[in-house]
């Protein structure tokens, strides 16, 4: 179960329909792929990356390392753990190694806190870079190397896993070193990797069922390249969210009243952020964790500057049940006796969501169940909604101009040639 469910009034449905007929050339030229993006593209069609031979290796890896880690250190940024980390904090299955993230930051208290904590644990570390030239998991890879040879002498070599791409500095030093190497698709940028070995080794090593997450966005992949465009429901949502634009809005709010979504909501915004956000355009996307965040950002977003939308992501079938018990103490609760947790937060779903959509454009995306065939369903919905709205905005989705300013000054200011 996947749809989109759209909370304002009809004004918005007609102008919808609008926009889904000036734009039906956009989706078309989308599902056929196109040629100035081949270098990008590799993710249009989940079988190039994830078909059957490389999902078994990565499930063979995984074994080996399930069964005789007790830590695994997944050594990336942005693009390069996002996607993993957003389903292992979800998902994780008990028993499994536990996953520690490094090559995400240069605080030297958080990698001496890592460090530490790898003291006396059978570790496995993965290094995940696409050009091996940024800094944050180039430096890391260096301090664990070191931490994995003195623990380990030789034998470190069989505990460090490289993805990296063909031809690349790291997959000369794999050469050189034995490591186990994994493709790093050379034709998807770091965002749109998650169901690739990039996001799939760590899930396997977490204990996820990597087929059936790259069985649901097969799933949604088919869904979204059917001719009949008034069904496909990332078009209708990437023409939302350029109508919104184009109303003024210039945020889009990303919430649910579920926690377990909390690392989604990273990779969510990186994918939006990096692909939309250029040539002076974009919709700035941002998160909140409901209802936690209901009682500080909440606030703004009834009555505040009216300058988002809100796109929430609701759960429509809870695994879990509480019941408030009846209690002795007169504290002011008893109208919850008896009631599920599952439903009173339900409840305060739908009770923000009438609130908010009486201020604020709101759109629901529901899902079936938190699972991975759910979490294989949202990567590739949400990446071929985001291309869509990139091509309905012109910007190009797949080119990072904007972080280059900042890197060029700090590789001058670090002596790098
Ligand atoms: O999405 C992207 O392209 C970026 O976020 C990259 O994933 C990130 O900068 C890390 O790059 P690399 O894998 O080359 O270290």
């Amino acid at each position: 179960m996947f749809n989109l469910v759209i909370h304002n009034d009809e004004e918005i449905k007609s102008e919808l329909d609008r926009m889904l007929w000036e734009n039906k050339e956009v989706v078309k030229e989308a599902q056929r792929g196109e040629e100035v993006f081949a270098d990008n593209q590799g993710w249009l069609d989940t079988e190039e990356w994830a078909d059957n031979k490389s999902i078994y290796r990565l499930e063979m890896l995984s074994k080996e390392i399930r069964e005789n880690a007790d830590v695994f250190v997944l050594i990336g940024v942005g693009g390069s753990n996002n996607g993993a980390r957003s389903v292992i904090s979800a998902l994780q299955k008990e028993g499994t190694p536990e996953i520690i993230y490094a090559g995400n930051t240069l605080s030297p208290n958080a990698l001496n806190k890592i460090l530490k904590r790898l003291e006396g644990k059978s570790v496995y570390l993965n290094a995940i870079a696409k050009n091996f030239e940024t800094l944050e998991p180039g430096a890391s890879f260096r301090v664990f190397r070191k931490y994995m040879y003195e623990a380990y002498g030789d034998a470190a070599a069989k505990r460090i896993i490289v993805t990296g791409t063909k031809g690349s500095s790291l997959e000369r030093l794999c050469e050189e070193k034995g490591y186990p190497f994994l493709d790093f698709p050379w034709n998807i940028g770091g965002c749109y990797t998650a169901i690739t070995n990039v996001g799939l080794f760590p899930m396997a090593v977490a204990g996820v069922n990597i087929r059936e997450l790259v069985d649901g966005a097969h799933n949604m992949q088919k869904r979204l390249h059917i001719p009949e465009l008034e069904n496909n429901i990332a078009f209708q949502y990437a023409c939302l969210r350029n109508l919104f634009y184009q109303k003024g809005y210039r945020v889009e709010m990303l919430a649910s009243f579920e926690p377990q979504l909390r690392w989604f909501y990273k990779w969510w915004i990186q994918l939006f952020a990096e692909s939309e956000g250029k040539d002076n355009k974009g919709v700035f996307p941002v998160a909140s964790e409901f209802s936690e965040d209901l009682h500080s950002v909440g606030q703004f977003i009834q009555d505040g500057s009216p300058i988002m939308f809100e796109t929430f992501l609701e759960v429509l079938e809870q695994q879990d049940s509480l019941i408030v018990e009846q209690d002795a103490l007169e504290d002011g609760f008893d109208y919850l006796e008896g009631k599920d947790f599952r439903d009173i937060n339900k409840i305060a779903y739908k009770a923000t969501v009438m609130a908010h959509s009486r201020k604020l454009p709101c759109i629901t995306i529901e899902i079936g169940s938190l699972d991975e065939y759910h979490f294989g369903q949202m990567f590739y919905f949400f990446q071929f909604a985001c291309y869509l709205s990139c091509k309905m905005m012109d910007v190009n989705a797949f080119d990072q101009p904007g972080v280059e300013a900042y890197k060029e000054w700090m590789f001058d200011s670090l002596g790098k040639r």
